[in-house]
């Protein structure tokens, strides 16, 4: 099929290469000439495992291009929506500026029966105004909103082989003709077997943010536990394995730690709260705002935990933070918890030396003010306490024993409470985890 995809950041860059990688003709655009350029060049504007792979073997078949230029979508006939949505300023209701200037960019190439598939995380009732808009600025066009919950750090194998899709589209004919044109387009995903939910606008738009609702309520259940934990002398990671082989509950999600971050989870709260409050319903999401609280709280304890262990003396003290990415197989600083530790203990006087695999040149360009090294043992160098809060595997590895020879003091934070507690211990450390013994 031949498709066009409007917005080429995380979610469209690596939409429109998956897209090619299954076979149809694809043109991604985007306003940012250097990141088309990058792109065009097959080179990924951001670190995501197997995107390097699939974005060379599809320019190279001739299948996939990318422009600035608008008006080469004119022949496709499926295009999607995936501009980015994020946090209004000084407000927790979403921007939808990029969306809707996405929608007057796109109307005047729209042909009769042309599918448009929306793809941005949007609030509820979004895709019914601009299918009323459509109506009018490309008549014969037919808006459908297709949600994604590809996860960073997988997303080539979400894109590729999700574990659902949701179409929300128009009553009668059309509906049914953009339901038929999508089947298509994800043909190799159903026949694999994932399961197709097609539903109205509202649904499709709702199943998004309410699943992304549920996800950072789970965690921050866990770390509400944790915070219960950390009065009581229980263990909270004990605890989540043992309600979660209870099939209905789950064990994942389920990681206490420094909390959630990313481009994401917290804004898509936020904005879903503000929402709810327009249509006069603030209280159906009221929770949402104590599980936002919950999470940021967590960041202030592990602060807290580096202050406590090293008996108040923060300033002057030198600090080796592991992690700055929100998570780890990304590059993503967005709302990264591990980035705001960084910067807050530095804001208490402490030399912070920070580190990460991916996200130094991202996290610097934020915040220019903190010390990076891409390399973790010179991070560790006569470090006075070490704060784990990105779970990279090369961190977990960490041997404690060598690890203390590196370091002035043997007092480590494990803000995600991956490391083993007996063997840090055992290796002299005085080990803190969240939530637990
Ligand atoms: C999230 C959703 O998981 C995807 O399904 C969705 O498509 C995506 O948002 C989106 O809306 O585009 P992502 O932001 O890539 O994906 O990150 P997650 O894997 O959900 O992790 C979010 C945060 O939660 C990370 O900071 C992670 O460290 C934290 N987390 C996760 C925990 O603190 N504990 C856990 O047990 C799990």
């Amino acid at each position: 099929m031949k498709i066009s995809v409007i917005g080429c950041g995380y979610l469209g860059a690596v939409h429109a290469a998956a897209m090619a990688e299954l076979g149809h003709e694809v043109v991604g655009i985007d306003v940012d000439s250097a990141r088309i350029e990058s792109l065009a060049a097959a080179i990924p504007p951001f670190f995501e495992p197997g995107l390097p792979e699939i974005l060379a073997s599809a320019t190279a078949s001739g299948r996939l291009r990318f422009s600035t230029d608008i008006s080469e979508v004119a022949d496709a006939t499926v295009h999607f929506v995936a501009v980015g949505t994020p946090q209004q300023h000084g407000s927790h209701a979403a921007d939808l500026r990029f969306v809707d200037a996405a929608f007057v960019a796109l109307a005047p190439y729209l042909k009769p029966g042309d599918v448009v598939a929306g793809k941005s995380t949007v609030p509820v009732g979004t895709a019914s105004r601009l299918s009323a808009r459509l109506a009018s600025t490309a008549p014969g066009a037919i808006l459908t909103w297709n949600p994604e919950f590809l996860r960073e750090g997988f997303a080539v194998t979400d894109t590729i082989s999700p574990d659902r899709l949701v179409y929300g589209v128009p009553g009668g004919d059309e509906g049914a003709r953009a339901a038929g044109v999508l089947d298509e387009v994800y043909a190799s995903a159903i026949e694999g077997g994932t399961p197709v939910v097609v539903t109205d606008y509202a649904t499709a738009e709702l199943v998004k943010v309410s699943a992304n609702a549920f996800l950072a309520t789970k965690i921050s259940f866990i770390n509400a536990m944790a915070e219960i934990a950390e009065v009581t002398g229980a263990d909270v990671t004990a605890l989540a394995d043992a309600i979660g082989y209870d099939a209905r509950i789950g064990r994942r999600f389920l990681n206490a730690g420094v909390g959630f971050g990313g481009g994401c989870l917290p804004k898509d709260i936020r904005a879903f709260t503000a929402r709810a409050e327009e249509l006069g319903r603030g209280e159906s999401l009221a929770f949402l705002k104590e599980v936002d609280q919950i999470n940021l709280r967590r960041r202030q304890r592990v602060i807290d935990l580096v202050v406590e262990l090293l008996d108040g003396q923060v300033n002057g003290k030198r600090i080796a933070v592991l992690g700055l990415a929100f998570k780890p197989h990304s590059d993503d600083v967005r709302d990264s918890p591990a980035l705001d530790v960084a910067v807050q203990l530095r804001g208490l006087g402490a030399k912070v030396v920070a580190t990460d695999p991916q996200a130094v040149a991202n996290a610097r360009r934020r915040h220019p003010q903190l010390r990076y090294t891409d390399d973790v043992l010179t991070a560790l160098d006569d470090a006075d306490a070490v704060v784990l809060v990105t779970e990279w595997p090369e961190y977990k590895a960490l041997d404690p024993v060598q690890v203390a020879g590196l370091v002035r003091g043997t007092v480590i934070v494990d803000g995600r409470n991956c490391l083993d507690a007996e063997q840090w211990r055992a290796a002299g450390w005085t080990y803190r985890g969240l939530g637990r013994r």
